[in-house]
């Protein structure tokens, strides 16, 4: 399974040879801070725990099902420069919510949006129902302004604990607006 977004940025199942780029990316304040289950310091054998997970050989299958996780890497020329998954919404049973983090170096430039976008639509051929919801610490205005760009609107508030700051944090919740 493969999405192309554009000529250069595409999504694809997480590989074994990523692990090195998910290390440099996540092992970073300035990401990890703001993503609610990794730990930091972000290491190898995290990565290796994280890519030997089952959803990395189910991409395809886990595109339609709700239940399922779906995790794939955002690329640049086929070299991993981020990640968006998807998993079952604790808060929103039967939505679909997004997670999604790219290196420093790659911020910026408008690849997430691209990227989610093209999730979305993919899903939404395969499964129209399909609802989404995303959310942020609440002091993450990047990603706010990000989700709310994708036509997210606001969806109250919760409470929740971040593995790197090691305490809970209050976030900001959004489900996507559709007709
Ligand atoms: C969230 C993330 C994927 C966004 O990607 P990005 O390439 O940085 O996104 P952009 O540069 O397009 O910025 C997104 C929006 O935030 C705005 N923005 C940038 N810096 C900002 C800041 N300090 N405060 C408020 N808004 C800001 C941008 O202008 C843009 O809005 P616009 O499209 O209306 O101009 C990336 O920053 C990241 O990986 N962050 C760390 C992990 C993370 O936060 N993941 C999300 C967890 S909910």
């Amino acid at each position: 399974m493969k999405l192309q977004i554009t000529k250069e940025i595409s999504l694809r199942p997480f590989r074994v040879s990523d692990r090195d780029n998910i290390v440099a990316g996540i092992n970073d304040w300035e990401v990890a801070r703001w993503l609610a289950s990794v730990p930091y310091p972000y290491r190898v054998d995290h990565a290796n725990a994280y890519l030997a997970r089952p959803e990395h050989g189910e991409c395809a299958l886990a595109v339609a099902d709700a239940g399922a996780v779906l995790a794939l890497a955002v690329c640049v020329d086929d070299r991993l420069v981020g990640g968006l998954s998807l998993v079952p919404a604790s808060r929103r049973p039967g939505l679909r919510e997004f997670g999604f983090w790219l290196s420093r170096n790659a911020w910026g430039k408008g690849i997430m949006p691209g990227a989610v976008r093209a999730v979305i639509d993919e899903i939404l051929d395969r499964a129209p129902r399909t609802g989404f919801v995303a959310s942020a610490n609440h002091d993450n205005l990047r990603s706010q302004r990000l989700i709310r760009s994708l036509g997210f609107v606001a969806d109250g508030r919760d409470k929740i604990f971040s593995n790197p700051l090691q305490r809970r944090v209050s976030v900001k919740c959004f489900r996507l607006e559709q007709d």
